[in-house]
């Protein structure tokens, strides 16, 4: 499908040379006749960009163009923008800042300069039209946005009057396709109100009492001159402090200049991950609460999931998983809103992709992200770890790793599973495609993954005694071979779904499992291969972890005769651990699986309960709003984990909410089905979670739910299935077929 556009007359243009910070204001007058019908205006930048006519925003959209794959495409966005123009003269102007592509973002700068180019196209009645197309008649004004970049945070000048520094210059470098406006808009979501907290410092903090991404607003009469700056955190440290070393060199403060009268205070190209506020400056003595209001900013999806039960706990593990799905899908798909990273980590996006599927209809969100993906996969068929693609490593030599690269073949399944589309499916199976023909070049050995370096188990647990190591104990090689049989058998699925002939893989498939079997399998177990040791790094490896046995479960690389003794293994290596897990960012998203399908779903469900360190309550008890990035961000003794990777708002853990839609309301899509149109339910009650549960998503034919209620004796069921599905019910007292409708079981408790 081509997706280009075109500009008709309009010419790339920039302010480089008269606004060296990348902040500006590009401006025009031009005239509109009598017998306006149509009014169009398109734009796009290296940078970001606010269209105004006569003074006034033409959208509420915030962060346009986008994060895209800046060598690949930029997108355009098109407004309807008839509404606010008058007969007679108007003005165009575009104020544009650094953003994504004009900021250091992961130690790299995609662009020294920001550039814009934009076109209003005039129709009238008499079928005459004017172009206005940006160039060097365009003036250059300074912006009181005096400085914005993404880490550093944003400098706005209120008393600032706009000066007119010459003509705009014309920018022959950007050469990158300009393209449809693809995915979400980037919109203001929730507003929190603040509470203030007066430190043992003395400082005065503000609280919205939700951990987010976006940017705090202050409406308040001022005098000229009047300065505001604040600084973000996510967290208090013990002593009920502002904490905010672990945003590394994110700066991340707001810093505003007032002028005389009412100002309406808020960045424009910055956004921060916060849940407090200090005020650094601030010019009364009192502060007058009711002035602030915390926006959350991220991609307008549609809400489509619905969760809760009589357990507060459990509900407030579930919004935080919701909250770090807010927090992280602005525009795409990152790691953290807060520290100088804030990128698209594919690893973490392949482990927490269900459970957004659950949360969000993120369909238009991943398609714009893959289509990215797809666009920077290198010739090889090497898919990056960082999309949009950062060169973080200089000699490129560590690129591609197991369980994030992955995504380029996980990341389009889960989609067709969510929606049932096998257009996106069949756009990047080539992709998928040849990520595991990739695979089969790399090492010696065809069918398994040996010998490159990974991030494997990531914060994975078994080495925690040694301060600050970021690396579980299970082997990289192990789970490298495990992720590359687990994405054949995603991209076989995806090949008999499009009608193709997979023999090839399959072949692949089952040479690999035997392969997996002889290097690292012994008696139903998983065992030390060592060789390599993946990434080389100062930590213990280990045969069998946590980790190993449920990727080997969950992939289908114990036969099945082995499985229920694998999994008990599992169980009792979880129960003589205290019934705690060890496992990080691969584990974990399959851990409470792995148990459950094979018959331990009481050592999923403890784990689940789990309050003490490590366990999803753990953070809940200790005040998350937000899921973090490490088991113990903050310890027992209310001490942090070191200040090189201590994110709170980390979402990679919230994978555990797929687990309790699926194993626990129990909905999943019958096997060989996708876009929940055969439902299976088998809801798991356990009186823990309260007087009942009840999950619900919305799907294209309606909302699904599946709930029940503990009553006296007996618990009762309600599931509604809607038009154009039908769901296999497994109840302890039978097995039912239903069709659309609401339904009611009973069963003695
Ligand atoms: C990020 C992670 C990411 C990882 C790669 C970190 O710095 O924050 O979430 O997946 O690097 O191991």
């Amino acid at each position: 499908m081509d997706t280009s556009v075109k500009f008709e007359s309009a010419k790339w243009i920039t302010a480089r040379a008269l606004c060296p910070s990348g902040t500006a204001i590009f401006a025009r007058r031009f005239f509109v006749g009598s017998g306006l019908v149509r009014a169009t205006a398109r734009a796009t930048a290296v940078g970001l960009y606010y269209l105004y006519l006569n003074g006034k925003e033409t959208t509420d959209a915030l962060f346009t163009p986008g994060f895209t794959a800046y060598d690949h495409r930029l997108m355009v966005q098109e407004y309807d923008v008839k509404a606010w123009l008058a007969e007679g003269e108007n003005t165009l102007a575009l104020s544009v800042g650094n953003g994504w592509a004009a900021s250091e973002v992961q130690f790299h700068i995609y662009t020294d300069h920001v550039s814009v180019i934009a076109e209003l196209t005039l129709e009238y009645a008499d079928g005459t039209r004017t172009v206005i197309g940006t160039d060097e008649s365009f003036s250059i004004y300074s912006s009181p946005v005096l400085e914005s970049t993404l880490y550093g945070g944003e400098i706005y000048d209120l008393t600032h009057t706009p000066a007119l520094l010459g003509n705009a210059s014309l920018d022959p470098t950007v050469t990158t396709p300009t393209v449809r406006h693809q995915g979400e808009w980037i919109r203001r979501q929730e507003r929190f109100s603040a509470r203030l907290i007066v430190t043992p410092k003395g400082e005065r903090v503000l609280d919205f009492g939700q951990n987010l991404a976006g940017y705090v607003e202050i409406r308040m009469q001022g005098k000229a001159g009047q300065r505001i700056v604040l600084s973000h955190g996510e967290v208090l440290d013990r002593d009920g402090n502002f904490y905010n070393e672990n945003y590394r060199d994110a700066k991340s403060l707001a810093t505003y200049i007032l002028k005389d009268g009412e100002n309406l205070l808020r960045p424009f190209f910055a956004f921060y991950g916060y849940r407090y506020v200090r005020l650094d400056e601030y010019p009364y003595d009192e502060v007058d609460l009711s002035a602030f209001t915390s926006v959350a900013v991220y991609s307008d999806m549609e809400r489509t999931g619905d969760f809760h039960t009589g357990n507060a706990k459990i509900n407030r593990l579930y919004q935080n998983v919701v909250w770090g799905q807010r927090s992280n899908f602005l525009d795409i798909p990152t790691d953290c809103p807060q520290r100088d990273e804030r990128v698209g980590w594919t690893g973490d996006a392949q482990i927490f992709i269900r459970t957004a599927t659950l949360n969000y209809n993120v369909k238009r969100f991943f398609e714009k992200w893959l289509t990215d993906m797809a666009l920077e996969q290198e010739k090889d068929g090497a898919i990056h770890r960082i999309v949009p693609f950062i060169h973080i490593d200089k000699d490129g030599s560590d690129r591609y790793a197991a369980g994030w690269s992955d995504a380029g073949v996980i990341c389009p399944w889960e989609i067709y599973l969510a929606y049932g589309d096998k257009a996106l499916l069949s756009e990047h199976f080539p992709m998928m495609k040849a990520w595991v023909d990739y695979v089969r070049t790399r090492g010696e050995e065809e069918a398994l993954w040996l010998g490159d370096a990974h991030w494997g188990d990531w914060l994975g647990m078994e080495n925690a005694h040694i301060e600050g190591c970021l690396y579980g104990a299970t082997q990289n090689d192990l789970i490298a071979s495990a992720y590359f049989y687990y994405v054949t058998g995603l991209l076989i699925k995806a090949g008999r779904v499009l009608g193709m002939d997979m023999r090839e893989y399959e072949d692949l498939r089952a040479r690999q499992k035997a392969a997996f079997r002889k290097t690292f399998m012994k008696d139903g177990l998983t065992v030390l291969y060592p060789k390599y040791d993946g990434l080389a790094t100062n930590r213990p490896v280990m045969g069998v972890t946590q980790t190993s046995l449920a990727l080997v479960l969950r992939f289908g690389l114990c036969e099945e005769s082995e499985r229920a003794a694998t999994a008990a293994h599992l169980a009792k290596m979880i129960r003589d651990n205290g019934t705690h897990l060890t496992t990080g960012f691969l584990g974990t998203g399959n851990l409470l699986w792995a148990l459950a399908e094979n018959g331990q779903m009481q050592t999923a469900l403890d784990l689940l309960f789990q309050e003490s360190y490590p366990s999803w309550l753990f953070s809940v008890n200790h005040g998350a709003t937000t899921m973090w990035e490490h088991w113990d961000g903050m310890k027992e003794d209310g001490t942090f984990w070191p200040v090189s990777m201590n994110s709170f708002n980390h979402y990679a853990y919230g994978s555990v909410y797929d687990f309790i839609f699926g194993a626990i309301a129990g909905v999943q899509n019958a096997e060989g089905t996708a876009g929940y149109t055969h439902l299976w339910i088998r809801p798991t009650p356990d009186p823990r979670f309260g007087d009942h549960l009840y999950a619900s998503l919305k799907t294209e034919n309606g909302r699904l739910s599946s709930a029940y209620y503990f009553e006296q004796d007996r618990v009762r069921y309600e599931f509604t299935v809607p038009k154009n599905t039908v769901a296999t019910v497994l109840l302890p007292s039978g097995k039912y077929e239903i069709g659309e409708g609401s339904y009611t079981y009973f069963e003695t408790k």
